[in-house]
């Protein structure tokens, strides 16, 4: 098994965006979903997207009028959009999500970890240093939004692990989930046609299997107040905000 960074580096960031699909429908959806949580450019401000990836949090959040500081590991992913950051008011960097509070003083509006990034984190203890960051540096009023998968209430079966993600004529995209204890082994399987062959690389990296319940009681025990948690787009989404 890989480590998260080494499995983006090696192979997920490569084909990342095409995962993803086409990006202004990647950003428009984020909008959307930024909108009915009542996020709007009358908040502005600061905004900490951890785990930005392509940038389909932070656009939306820049486009918005929030300035954005946009962390992630994965030097390829965030160079891939560097233009257009540099068109907004978002500063890239290029570190671990553990040690985003360096970048920011205690004066932010809005924190998001969305699109599962957090069951990326190595240990339960990685996930409560960020929401005690985020208290930290949150204003009063100040939001923290998380998004992520539930791989613990839902346990999938057999052949239901195999998960067809994207493909086209060139590529396909397939992840196999292998269920331990505390985490999730995904094994993402990525066929590249060269010629008349097809080459499989294979890359897999553990995910956390995290509790809603738990996340939900580590944020009120460090004083934030979950004001939201619900099922969003097919992730648990939960919105805490600093009293
Ligand atoms: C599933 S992607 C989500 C990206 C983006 N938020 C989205 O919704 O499309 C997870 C992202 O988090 C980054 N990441 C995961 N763990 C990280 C860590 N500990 N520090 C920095 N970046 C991390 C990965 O490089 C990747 O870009």
């Amino acid at each position: 098994m890989n480590t998260v960074k080494d499995h983006y580096d090696q192979q997920l960031a490569s084909v990342y965006r095409w995962m993803a699909g086409d990006s202004k429908i990647a950003i428009k959806r984020n909008h959307e979903f930024l909108s009915q949580l009542g996020i709007n450019p009358t908040l502005q401000g600061l905004a900490v997207d951890l785990g930005a990836g392509s940038g389909f949090q932070s656009i939306p959040l820049a486009e918005l009028r929030f300035s954005v500081v946009a962390v992630d590991f994965c030097a390829a992913l965030l160079s891939e959009w560097s233009d257009r950051a540099k068109e907004l008011s978002i500063q890239t960097v290029h570190d671990d999500i553990l040690n985003f509070s360096k970048y920011v003083e205690d004066r932010v509006q809005l924190i998001v970890c969305m699109g599962d990034t957090l069951t990326h984190l190595d240990s339960l203890s990685s996930v409560q240093s960020i929401l005690l960051d985020s208290e930290h540096v949150l204003v009063t009023n100040g939001k923290l939004i998380l998004t992520f998968r539930d791989y613990v209430s839902l346990e999938l079966q057999g052949t239901q692990r195999f998960i067809p993600v994207q493909s086209d004529d060139s590529t396909i995209l397939t992840c196999f989930l292998e269920y331990h204890q505390d985490a999730v082994e995904v094994h993402d399987l990525l066929y590249c046609k060269q010629g008349d062959r097809w080459v499989l690389t294979t890359s897999s990296y553990p995910k956390l299997r995290l509790d809603k319940n738990w996340v939900c009681n580590q944020i009120e025990e460090i004083g934030l107040q979950a004001i939201r948690h619900e099922i969003m787009n097919g992730m648990i989404c939960i919105v805490a905000q600093k009293q």
